[in-house]
């Protein structure tokens, strides 16, 4: 894979009285983009954060604004997202799969990077007709709604399954991303990760997102392995 490697620490397993010192954590650990966790209780049961904090993150953030949209109905808040700040826009398709097709173009019209996510128990074949109007799909690897989870190893046949199809854009892994799990995920054809509970719960955040990073490269380099001894059979 020529795409590089993004770690994307979700600011949902942060120290919320003090958002703008853990943005900056993040920053001065190596982070390359600021993962951003959407909820409306109704998409998914839980309820985290919407647009005055998405703002408010803006006015501090040194890194792109990657916002995970967990909400229903994700048409109708496109544009005032994308106002907001957000630099990398992703909806659920199992949010839009009636209107997919009007959701997307929504996205489009906002100039942001528009990424598609499928949650833990969905298969990608809906959005394959799409591909081309993707910039990325974010794969999760557990159900949405809260940190903390296992990984959910389904989520690997489903990245291959994209890669597959000839997909050029970034694959997004959400969940469970540790540096057990991160390999794996590479290896099948991810390129950006987000991780929340290991990175802020690590006692160096700037050495665990290079462990991150050196354990998704040895992925990289095992697919590789696969594929040279795939050519010599
Ligand atoms: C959950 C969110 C995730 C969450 C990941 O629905 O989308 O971004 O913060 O947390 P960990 O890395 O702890 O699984
Ligand atoms: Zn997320």
């Amino acid at each position: 894979m020529s795409l590089p490697i993004r770690i994307a620490p979700s600011l949902l397993a942060c120290d919320f009285t003090r958002l703008g010192v853990e943005m900056a954590r993040v920053e001065a650990a190596g982070g390359d983009w600021h993962h951003v966790d959407v909820m409306d209780g109704h998409f998914v049961p839980n309820l985290s954060i919407g647009l005055p904090v998405v703002e408010a993150m803006k006015k501090v953030a040194k890194l792109p604004l990657d916002v995970h949209l967990m909400i229903e109905q994700p048409g109708q808040w496109a544009e005032r997202y994308a106002e907001a700040g957000a630099a990398i826009l992703t909806f659920h398709y199992e949010a839009a799969a009636s209107n997919f097709e009007a959701t997307l173009e929504q996205y489009r019209a906002t100039g942001c990077c528009v990424g598609v996510s499928i949650n833990g128990g969905t298969e990608p074949e809906p959005l394959r007709p799409y591909l081309d109007q993707i910039d990325m799909v974010l794969v999760m690897s557990i159900y949405a709604g809260f940190g903390g989870q296992k990984f959910m190893p389904e989520c690997l046949e489903r990245i291959k399954k994209l890669r597959s199809w000839g997909f050029k854009g970034d694959i997004q892994v959400d969940g469970g991303i540790t540096d057990a799990t991160i390999g794996a995920c590479a290896a099948a054809g991810a390129n950006v990760f987000v991780a929340g509970t290991y990175l802020f719960r690590a006692p160096l955040m700037s050495e665990a997102i290079t462990q991150l990073r050196a354990a998704a490269a040895a992925g990289n380099a095992n697919e590789a392995d696969v594929s040279v001894s795939r050519e010599v059979e």
